[in-house]
């Protein structure tokens, strides 16, 4: 193990911040393995529609490989967003602050003072995601003391690409990352080749300029057994990946996707 990972003889909480990859057991690294090797405790917030299945998924990796010794699971129940506060930032800031006490309280509660507890946090903990914005509020309001080490994961976009066999981005390009809600107020960005758009109840792709300039490739439950791709011109699949998408949200109860939008080139020059 390395020594970065190894539980020190200091009495020091330590908390280890996982990305646990996109859906598909097999994303975790072995880095992240050792890491939760070493936990007392694994903290689990969950949010939204697919909260059941993704606590299901961090059941079943926890169950897969911390066999060596005792550990609990602690749900953290996600505070409501306060519908009363009308600016988004706002809302935003006052329901990472209630956030911010449940994990404190919890930390307080379960983690003995030198017991490892980790946070398994769904793709890479870098990418949408506020763990680590919560952390660092934890470190500024400092009524618990910890360290604490991030284990990186497969992102939903890596996953996307690898499951559609492409580079996001022509050779030498840049790739925007931005959300379904930036997508409808924005646009597509001029400058921007390639756009990867997370976070889309709402097929923002439908109202895009010169569907049939750009090319889709869109992906739901990448990595799992329910994996749905569809890649071509925009203009083509706009409506078939909205029929989809609703079929299969119906089916499963919630869904996740993620999708590529590309200038088409015409070309094949993708290897960089
Ligand atoms: C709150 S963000 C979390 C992103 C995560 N930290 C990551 O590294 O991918 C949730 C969004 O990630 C995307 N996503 C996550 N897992 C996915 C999956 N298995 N299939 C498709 N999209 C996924 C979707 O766009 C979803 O709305």
């Amino acid at each position: 193990v390395p020594a970065r990972l190894r539980a020190s003889t200091e009495r020091v909480r330590k908390l280890f911040v996982v990305g646990i990859g996109a859906g598909n057991l097999d994303h975790l690294t072995l880095q992240a393995v050792q890491a939760l090797r070493q936990l007392s405790v694994v903290f689990v917030m969950n949010k939204g529609e697919d909260k059941e299945a993704l606590l299901g998924l961090r059941r079943t990796i926890c169950e897969r490989h911390m066999l060596e010794r005792p550990y609990r699971i602690v749900e953290l129940s996600d505070p409501p967003r306060e519908a009363s506060i009308l600016d988004y930032q706002a809302r935003v800031a006052a329901w990472h602050e209630r956030r911010v006490g449940a994990l404190e309280a919890a930390i307080a509660r379960e983690l003995a003072e030198d017991d490892s507890g980790g946070l398994l946090v769904w793709g890479d903990p870098s990418l949408y995601d506020s763990t680590l914005r919560l952390i660092d509020q934890l470190r500024m309001r400092a009524r618990v003391a910890f360290e604490y080490t991030v284990i990186p994961g497969i992102t939903s976009v890596a996953a996307l690409a690898a499951s559609h066999r492409t580079v996001l981005h022509d050779v030498g390009g840049s790739v925007l990352i931005t959300t379904g809600r930036k997508l409808r107020e924005r646009g597509l960005p001029q400058e921007a080749g390639a756009v990867v758009v997370m976070l889309d109840g709402e097929c923002s792709f439908q109202g895009l300029p010169n569907p049939e300039r750009l090319e889709i490739f869109w992906g739901a439950y990448l990595g799992t057994p329910d994996e749905i791709l569809r890649a071509g011109r925009l203009s083509e699949l706009s409506a078939e990946i909205v029929r989809v998408r609703a079929e299969a949200r119906q089916r499963h109860g919630w869904i996740m996707d993620t999708y590529l939008l590309r200038k088409s080139t015409g070309t094949e020059a993708r290897d960089d």
